[in-house]
């Protein structure tokens, strides 16, 4: 397994506040940061925001201030969500930065010198939602049909890329990577598609100014995608450091949606094939986030705001929500029953309850040290090893959905552990010291166990349990080795204090 680990987020469009949709692709995306860098990797997680579309423009326009400006502060925002949500970021991007200009223009340069790039005339249907051009016959009734929203009609003189004269080298690259694009139903997306055939596609803009200029003919600004999907190497150092470039590119996960698939899977890589410059191991594509059984849009009126969520519910309760209710790859529902049902059953309830309940009979009956003990393997001890096993297999393929069901049935295995095995009459009975010794320890360690592996998910508490176990995180974050070291807690003073999730009342 490789030692580094570069991975990025798409980096967000500017014209609107962030929502749901970006908390989530922020939440999974870290906790996979996290998750690898538990594994002992050493780990750039990238992400930013996409300045130069022409929605990002117009909206500039609408708020009535220059447009440079309009993103500082709409980049502001982007970032603050990172921070909120808890991204653990080693770089951010913004795409009207110096940096990033001078590597797409190189990227430009590259392509045109292997004859990549050709002029010619563009007549055609535009979605500024998606920045797409789209052919008659992939419309709806004229519409879009990701956005379901007019086109426009755009006749202009262009630069295009040969995307046609890739696909034989795609159909191979997929052929051979068979994990290029995953999970599988967005690969087989991707097939399809390269089995109709490509099309060239344009990748400049003659009517505005707002972008990056081609640099042969500064009459015409790049396209946004060809723009924006070279930040992956800009942020990694491309032309500028090169031992970061070097230590990170090829970049293993680019995590997206599924909206923008096609732009990832098809055409980044033939940009990267143009400029000879290798492919990303892998596109990481997930699901979108419903509401209301909706599509979130500022027209229907059903769009999630992340702030307010964070300041009522936290940040761990709601990467927990977003990562245990939506199975990675797939679309989902917010709700905020769910939210609140969830939180009083598996957070409250079950993890919270057993904490506290175990820390407290510690206190009670060996004054809050944890045991020393022998002979303690027995089923529970059993279920904490292969959970961790399963776990990893799980998390390696990112299911984090199901890592957390296999945390979750440790859990309820201790929350019944602790009903069977009745410490408080143990404790009653002198000759049975060893065998509560016993009992306390192998809870301390399902505890600490559980406490480790909620890590890239509920970075916070993670910590708080693992402190309160008295095995502190003293690196960056606690290493999948610390559970190889059986009874770390044993001898440990464990400190109860307050819930770790207190009860929402509805
Ligand atoms: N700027 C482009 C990406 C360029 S990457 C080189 C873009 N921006 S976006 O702001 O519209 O979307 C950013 C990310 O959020 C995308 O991965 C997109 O799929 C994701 N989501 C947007 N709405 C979403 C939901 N409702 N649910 C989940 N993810 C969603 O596309």
């Amino acid at each position: 397994m490789s030692k580094t680990f570069y991975l990025t987020t798409a980096i967000s469009y500017v014209n609107a506040r962030p929502h749901i949709g970006h908390a989530y692709e922020f939440i999974a995306s870290d906790a996979i940061a996290r998750y690898r860098r538990m594994q002992g990797m050493k780990v750039f997680f990238l992400s930013g925001v996409d300045e130069h579309s022409a929605q990002v423009e117009r909206a500039a326009k609408e708020a009535g201030l220059p447009t440079l400006e309009f993103c500082d502060r709409m980049a502001a925002l982007f970032r603050d969500l990172h921070e909120k949500v808890g991204s653990g970021l080693n770089g951010f991007i913004r795409t009207s930065e110096p940096r990033h200009h001078d590597v797409t223009q190189e990227m430009l340069r590259r392509s045109y010198q292997k004859g990549d790039i050709y002029q010619s005339a563009y007549k055609g249907w535009y979605c500024y939602s998606c920045e797409n051009y789209y052919q008659e016959k992939e419309l709806n009734n004229g519409n879009c049909p990701v956005h379901n929203r007019p086109t426009e009609w755009i006749e202009e003189d262009n630069y295009f890329f040969k995307l046609s004269s890739y696909s034989d080298a795609l159909k191979r690259h997929y052929a051979e990577n068979s994990e290029f694009v995953y999970p599988e139903t967005y690969k087989n997306e991707m097939l399809a598609l390269l089995d109709q055939g490509l099309q060239d596609i344009s990748v400049s803009r003659a009517t505005t100014k707002w972008g990056v200029p081609i640099p042969w003919d500064e009459t015409h600004v790049a396209y946004v995608w060809f723009d924006a999907l070279s930040n992956y190497l800009t942020g990694v150092g491309f032309l500028k450091e090169d031992e970061l470039f070097h230590t990170f590119w090829p970049a293993n996960v680019h995590v997206i949606g599924k909206d923008i698939n096609r732009f990832h899977s098809v055409f980044w890589p033939a940009m990267l094939m143009s400029t000879d410059i290798p492919l990303p191991r892998q596109i990481l594509v997930h699901g979108f986030i419903y509401h209301k059984g909706e599509k979130m849009s500022k027209t229907i009126g059903n769009v999630v705001d992340p702030y307010s969520l964070l300041d009522v519910y936290g940040r761990d309760p709601l990467r927990y929500f977003l990562l245990r209710e939506i199975a990675f790859g797939q679309d989902g529902n917010y709700s905020e029953d769910a939210l609140i049902t969830r939180y009083n059953a598996d957070l409250a309830n079950d993890l919270g309850n057993l904490f506290s309940r175990v820390l407290s009979m510690i206190k009670k009956y060996r004054d809050s040290v944890v045991p020393h003990a022998a002979g303690t393997d027995d089923a529970l001890r059993q279920k904490t090893r292969q959970t961790v096993e399963t776990y990893t297999t799980q998390m390696d393929r990112y299911a984090m959905h199901l890592a957390l069901v296999t945390i979750w049935e440790l859990i309820s295995l201790a929350n019944r552990y602790v009903d069977e095995q009745a410490p408080w009459a143990l404790a009653k009975d002198e000759a049975k010291a060893d065998r509560l010794d016993r009992v306390l320890l192998n809870l301390a360690e399902a505890l600490r166990t559980i406490a480790v592996l909620i890590y890239p998910i509920m970075p916070d508490k993670s910590e708080d349990m693992l402190a309160r176990l008295a095995c502190p995180i003293l690196g960056e974050c606690p290493f999948l080795t610390d559970l190889d070291h059986a009874d770390a807690t044993a001898g440990k003073t464990v400190t109860p204090g307050s819930p770790l999730f207190p009860r929402i009342e509805k």
